[in-house]
Formats: C-alpha cells, sequence, structure tokens
C-alpha cells in the first residue's frame, strides 16, 4: 500500500504497534495464561485499535486482533475438502492391548524398537486449520474425515489461536491439527445461563463445544470461551526431512500456538504405560476432560512406513482410561429394531449422572448378554461408559434384588410388525426377517436421508414416519417422485417448507457416488468402505457387476462385506429401488471434475529458476491441481513462464517470443492463493 501523508504513517505505525502488543497479550493470556497487564489495560490499547481501524478501513487486516469477532451470521457453512484426509485413532482399553499394538508397530518397523510421543487425549472437536505464508486462512471441521465444515469465523473467535505467526514455517501452506474443547467451569456456567433461559442443557462438555462450534453466528460463539489445543502439523514431504512428532510439538510452541505441555518422548512401551497410569490418576487435576492418551511414533519417516488403514493411522493409537461407573435402577427393556431387523434390547433406567452426563438409557446389546447378567426389572445396576458414547449395563447388584423378581423373557414377536423373530444358528441377535417390517423401512430411510448419507435436509425421522403411513414411500427410490402436493397436509409441513423437501430431494440427486453407496444401507459397508468403492469401481453399475473375488481382493474390503455387498445386489428389491434412482436422475456415477471447469484449464505453463515458497514439484502440482499443464520447454504454446531468481535460457526464450513471464508474486496471486 503507498501512504500519502505523514499523518497516515503515523497511524499505520501506531496501529501496527497495538496490533503487536495485543498479540502479545493475548499469547501472555490465553495460551501461557501469565498475563502482564491487566485486562482494562488490555480493552484500553483494543478500543483504541478498533477505533483507529474505524477512521482508516483501508489499513484493516484480516489478521488483526480486531477481526477475531466479524461479520454477520452465516447462512450455513461450505463444505472443505481436507488435502489429506483426518483420520481417527484406533483405541485401547488395557495394558495388554497397547503392549499388543507396540508389538504391531516393532514388526511393522522389522522388530526395531522405537521412540514415542505421549500426549493427553482431549476429548472435544478435531479441527484442521490452514496458515498460508503464516496467515490463517481457513479452518475446518474433519467433518468425515475427507469433507469438514468451513468454521472459520468460528474458530477466528478462539483467542488462543494465532491468526497469524512470524517464526520461519517448514512450509509456505500448513495445516495446524488440533481439538477446540471447553473447560468444565466454562461448561457448568453455560448450563446455568441455559437453564435460566429455558433452553436444553448440553449433556456434556464435548456436545458443548460441537453445538458451540455448528453455531452459525460467530458472536455466540466468543462468548461461550472455547479453548483450542494443537497436536498436529501437516505440510508436503514432512516425512521426507528429518521431522518428528515432538520437533512438530515444539515448532508449534515455538510458532506459539496452544499446546498441553504434558507431552513426553518415552522410549518403549513400559514408560507409556506408566505415562497412561499418571495421567489415570491424576485427570481429575485438569480443567477440562480428557478420555485418555494418544501414543504417536516420533520419526515421521517411520510413521510414513507404517501407513493407515482406511480409519486409523497405525503409528499411533488412543490409549482410553478405564470407564467410569454409576450405580442406578432398571426401569424398563425395550427392543430397537434397527435397519436391518437386528433387535436390540435397551434399558431404560432412572436418570443418573455418569462422567459428566446424564444417563437414562444403556444398550444391552443382546439376549444372550442380558441372560449373562441375569438382568431383571427393577434391578440395581452399575453402568460404565467405556470408549464408547452409550452407556453399558456391566453388572447387578444382587444384594438389592427385589424377591419378587422374575428372569427377563425376551419377546419371541417383532415390536414393531408382530412377526416372529429370527434367531440364526450361531448368531446373537434375534431379527426381524419381515423385509416390509415398518420400523426396518422406516431406519433405512432415515439412513438413506441423514447427513453423511444422501444429507437430505429437513427429511427427518418425523417427516419419514409421516410419509410411510400416507402410503407415499416405500423405499428411498420413493423420495426422489415425491410431489409437493401430498405434502402439504401432513402435520408441520405448509406450502412453503413441503417445497423446501422436494427441492432438498432434488439437490441431493448429486450427491458423489461414494454417499449414494453408503446411503443405501448396504450391511457393512460405512462410510470409509462406501469411498474406496466409489473410487475403485467409479460407478454403480461397475460395483453391481463386481465379481465376489474382485471384491475380497481390494485390501480394505474384508470378507464378509464383500459378500453381503454381493448378496444387496442380487435381491430383486434392491435393483428395483436403484432402478427407480436411476429414472429420477440420481447420480450413479463418480462425478469427474471436467477440466473445463478448473481454473487454470488449457493453460500450459513453463517453471525456471528457483521459487521461495514452492519446491518445482509442489508448484506443479498446484497447476495441475487447477487444470493446468507444465511443459519442460518454452515454445509457443505456452501460455506462460514462471521465472525465479536464477531464471536462465528459458526466461530469454520466453522475451523473444513475447510471452507473458510471472514472477512468484504473480504467480501466488494467479494460483488464488
Ligand atoms: S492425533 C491421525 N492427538 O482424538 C491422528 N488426536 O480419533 C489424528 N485427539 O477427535 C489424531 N487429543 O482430534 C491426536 N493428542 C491428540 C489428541 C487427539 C485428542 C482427538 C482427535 C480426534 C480423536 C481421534
Amino acid at each position: 500500500m503507498t501512504i500519502k501523508d505523514a499523518s497516515a504513517q503515523t497511524v499505520l505505525d501506531r496501529i501496527e504497534t497495538l496490533r503487536r502488543e495485543l498479540r502479545r497479550h493475548e499469547y501472555l493470556y490465553y495460551v501461557l495464561n501469565q498475563p502482564e497487564i491487566p485486562d482494562e489495560a488490555f480493552d484500553e490499547m483494543m478500543r483504541e485499535l478498533d477505533r483507529l481501524e474505524r477512521e482508516r478501513p483501508e489499513f484493516i487486516t484480516p489478521d488483526s486482533p480486531t477481526q477475531r469477532v466479524g461479520g454477520q451470521p452465516s447462512v450455513e457453512f461450505q463444505p472443505v475438502r481436507h488435502p489429506v484426509a483426518m483420520l481417527s485413532l484406533s483405541n485401547v482399553y488395557s495394558e495388554e492391548e497397547f503392549f499388543e499394538f507396540d508389538r504391531r508397530v516393532r514388526e511393522g518397523l522389522g522388530g526395531a524398537a522405537c521412540r514415542y510421543v505421549c500426549e493427553l487425549k482431549f476429548d472435544g472437536i478435531a479441527v484442521d486449520l490452514r496458515y498460508e505464508g503464516g496467515q490463517f486462512v481457513r479452518g475446518a471441521t474433519r467433518g468425515d474425515g475427507e469433507t469438514g465444515d468451513d468454521i472459520s469465523a468460528n474458530l477466528k473467535t478462539i483467542r488462543s489461536l494465532p491468526l497469524r505467526f512470524t517464526v520461519p514455517g517448514p512450509s509456505p501452506v500448513l495445516h495446524v491439527r488440533g481439538e477446540v474443547y471447553m473447560e468444565r467451569a466454562d461448561f457448568e456456567r453455560l448450563n446455568v445461563e441455559r437453564a435460566a433461559e429455558g433452553n436444553p442443557l448440553f449433556a456434556n462438555p464435548r456436545n458443548a463445544t460441537g453445538g458451540t462450534l455448528k453455531n452459525l453466528d460467530p458472536r455466540v460463539v466468543a462468548a461461550r470461551r472455547l479453548k483450542a489445543t494443537c497436536y498436529g502439523l501437516w505440510f508436503e514431504d514432512a516425512h521426507r526431512n528429518g521431522w518428528t512428532q515432538s520437533r512438530i510439538l515444539s515448532w508449534l510452541e515455538e510458532a506459539r500456538f496452544p499446546l498441553s505441555s504434558h507431552w513426553q518422548v518415552v522410549d518403549n512401551a513400559s514408560q507409556a504405560v506408566e505415562y497412561w497410569a499418571k495421567w489415570s490418576r491424576r485427570r481429575h487435576e485438569l480443567p477440562y476432560d480428557i478420555d485418555g492418551i494418544v501414543v504417536k511414533v516420533d520419526d515421521l519417516a517411520l510413521q510414513q512406513r507404517l501407513g493407515a488403514t482406511a480409519k486409523s493411522p497405525r503409528w499411533a493409537t488412543a490409549f482410553k482410561f478405564k470407564a467410569e461407573r454409576a450405580a442406578t435402577r432398571l426401569v424398563d427393556i425395550v427392543l430397537q429394531v434397527g435397519r436391518t431387523g437386528a433387535v436390540t434390547p435397551v434399558a431404560e433406567l432412572e436418570p443418573v449422572l455418569l462422567a459428566g452426563s446424564r444417563i437414562k438409557r444403556a444398550t444391552l446389546h443382546n439376549e444372550d448378554e442380558i441372560r449373562r447378567l441375569d438382568l431383571r426389572l427393577g434391578d440395581c445396576v452399575y453402568i460404565e461408559k467405556g470408549g464408547d458414547v452409550i452407556p453399558k449395563v456391566v453388572s447387578v447388584n444382587l444384594e438389592e434384588r427385589r424377591e419378587d423378581s422374575a428372569p427377563y423373557v425376551m419377546p419371541d414377536h417383532c415390536p414393531a410388525c408382530g412377526s416372529p423373530l429370527v434367531r440364526p444358528e450361531g448368531e446373537v441377535v434375534r431379527r426381524c426377517v419381515n423385509l416390509s417390517c415398518p420400523a426396518q423401512v422406516q431406519r433405512n430411510l432415515e439412513h438413506f436421508a441423514a447427513r453423511g448419507a444422501m444429507d437430505i435436509e429437513g427429511l427427518g425421522s418425523k417427516l419419514i414416519v409421516q410419509l410411510i403411513r400416507a402410503g407415499l414411500v416405500r423405499d428411498p427410490g420413493d423420495f426422489y417422485y415425491l410431489t409437493v402436493e401430498p405434502l402439504v397436509p401432513l402435520e408441520r409441513m405448509a406450502q412453503k417448507s413441503a417445497e423446501n423437501v422436494v427441492q432438498a430431494i432434488a439437490r441431493s440427486k448429486s450427491r458423489p457416488l461414494d454417499r449414494l453407496i453408503f446411503a443405501l444401507g448396504i450391511r457393512h459397508v460405512g462410510a470409509g468402505a462406501a469411498r474406496i468403492l466409489a473410487r475403485h469401481y467409479g460407478s454403480l453399475d461397475a460395483l453391481r457387476a463386481a465379481p465376489l473375488e474382485e471384491l475380497q481382493a481390494i485390501h480394505e474390503i474384508g470378507p464378509a462385506m464383500a459378500q453381503s455387498i454381493r448378496d444387496f445386489f442380487l435381491a430383486p428389491e434392491n435393483l428395483e429401488i436403484i432402478e427407480k434412482l436411476r429414472r429420477a436422475g440420481v447420480r450413479l456415477e463418480e462425478e469427474r471434475q471436467t477440466a473445463r471447469e478448473l481454473p487454470l484449464a488449457g493453460k500450459t505453463f513453463v517453471l525456471t529458476g528457483t521459487l521461495e515458497r514452492f519446491t518445482r514439484e509442489q508448484a506443479g502440482e498446484r497447476i495441475r491441481e487447477r487444470g493446468g499443464q507444465v511443459a519442460a520447454s518454452v515454445s509457443a504454446k505456452t501460455d506462460y513462464v514462471i521465472a525465479g531468481p536464477g531464471a536462465g535460457s528459458k526466461l530469454e526464450r520466453a522475451r523473444t517470443l513475447g510471452l507473458p513471464v510471472l514472477d512468484e508474486a504473480d504467480f501466488i496471486r494467479l494460483l488464488g492463493l
């Protein structure tokens, strides 16, 4: 920016001094917890900066401390594709299981022992923060691991997260990964406020964090005092440059990111167990919830060698703490019919507080489990929250059993349709095998429309129940033939909402293939497997035609999954559904982003000299990602020559031919970075 007059320069100098100071005090206060000045002095500086920026809006930059809570509430979050999938972690629950993890790691590395980094496992919401040239540009949720929601505006309100860093980074573009969480005291305070306002309470700090991050108004988020802790850094080629997890954590510390200081490098698995045992005892001393520790192979090159499964890396695991327990009374046992007809008994309990949440239901898995526990109505039971979110009944206090209690008898008819339940030989579950059982039909339809599947907004279970009752839908294919008219008279519907639902259904026709595969509800095929299948086959028809052996040969697809995929496509009623979808215009193929739609489509680039922010390879990749091509030599067909310092004959030739020559700054602009 060119500054015309001296007074403008003075204002800009003052603005920059204030920003520097405010950033330092934010760091001292929010990251280190060691404020040097009273809050009033901080607020005073912030007000001065805000005033100067209002007078001179041309000086406002997105990383100014005044820009943390800005703008209007948004209407929805934009999807963000993660450059590298955000995987989750495998879990181990005991020392034995942890040693087994360590054994697998060593085996994977050819027998050698390796150093681990132990960290606390924060119980919050995973986020990804993208920085370009040291500036925060975007923050996103994990979402389904591949695509999350852009929640930048909400993340900017977390004062400990730097909007820029000034130490040299390992790469011009990098992603910091971490966890957003809420301290227990802030959570309690929030619930007290909500109770006073008559709003529903959050069950635990994690839910409160998730709910807050999804709030569309950053001002609400700013008031909730979310915290963040960082544990990961992703940049290209990290594993090739001698980086380690401990170096990443040190770098994050140096770059002033918030992170827990309790991490530790250990030489072997036994030391990791000691770390786990220490924090199992001491977890309650922390002002926030942790649900275990995370153990990671330190060396990134070794991490790379170990690789990952579809869901989680092989070089790290979450080592969970032992479950917390509570006692309560069993009021009733109800049967739930799942999507595949499996009937699951669920315990209805007298509400009780367990590990921070109010519990009134717990899973009982199956009838064998009820028999094993000899569970009877009215019993006093112990419930536990293990690794799962859903609590389970673990035992009965027999001393408190009422004398007149009788063993529980599992009903042998489906609670939804009355047909007899079947328990196939060798299986523990009873199933309702009536394909038109309303409970199953309903669950299938709910699954199809759910987030993560076809994601049809407004098509929730209440509406689905009504659609079934009114005879408007029997299978997912029917959704696409719904019209506005018959929806209007349904409960809680009107002209506008009916139109919205029909439009939302129409929009879902172009969901990616993997979502469709997942939505079909093929047994054992989760979202991750659906992605693998979509990528492998590229169309639903190709998947349908895939022979069993071929499916089994795909690394991540096990025999049970392969068989159930085959079974699914052999059933005539499923083929009928697929035909209905096809006729309605639902996309049954992987979308190929046509090269024509990309910003650099059809353009040919030649790179010469050295660039500061990118290696040659990285620059080439950026160009290709945007639809362009990279050529080795300059010709009349070249559209742009990107020249850095040290450029030689290619640059000369470009000049002779009169081709556009861009320097690195122009190039970055052209890439839209
Ligand atoms: S590393 C690929 N480290 O745990 C490895 N995760 O299922 C990715 N979490 O919600 C995770 N503390 O956000 C890692 N110190 C830590 C963590 C941590 C909490 C969360 C993570 C995700 C879940 C992993």
